[in-house]
């Protein structure tokens, strides 16, 4: 067991942040993100596991891995499986570490099909539309945990 081992895990397209809808998402890359969040994970005295896939299966089975790993943690940003995943819905349900969902648009001030998430209705909270900041703000209530 690793002592506050935080998984962040990130879905589809958000390998293409930087370039991808700069108006809606900004130009950070998820590169740059994952080292302010390994950054400021550090100062918290937290370890990181920093992930993305394309593929649903892989985020279902990193869930699977950060609670076999006893993560104190998972911040889950699944992207567009946000809205249409029943199987991270019901992976949430099946591990005991908590899952914090983050956005860095507010999906809710979005197109109506973003406004069911089958993630958030399984997560322990959500943090949203704070761009690239939602991740460092979800790393704050991870620590709180
Ligand atoms: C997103 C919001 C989703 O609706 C969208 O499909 C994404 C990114 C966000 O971080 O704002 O891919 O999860």
């Amino acid at each position: 067991m690793a002592d506050n081992l935080v998984y962040v895990v990130n879905g589809p397209n958000l390998n293409r942040l930087g370039t991808r809808e700069p108006g809606i998402y900004g130009t950070d890359t998820l590169d740059t993100i994952a080292a302010r969040v390994a950054a400021r994970a550090e100062e918290l005295g937290m370890t990181i596991e920093f992930c993305q896939s394309n593929h649903e299966g892989e985020l279902v089975d990193w869930l699977h891995e950060a609670d076999d790993a006893d993560a104190t943690a998972v911040l889950l940003n699944a992207g567009a499986l946000t809205h249409t995943s029943v199987a991270l819905h019901d992976a949430i349900k099946a591990i005991s570490v908590p899952v914090i969902e983050v956005h860095l648009s507010n999906p809710h001030t979005r197109e109506e099909f973003r406004h069911k998430s089958y993630v958030g209705m399984a997560a322990k909270g959500t943090i949203a539309g704070f761009g690239a900041r939602s991740y460092l703000l979800a790393l704050e209530a991870a620590a709180g945990l």
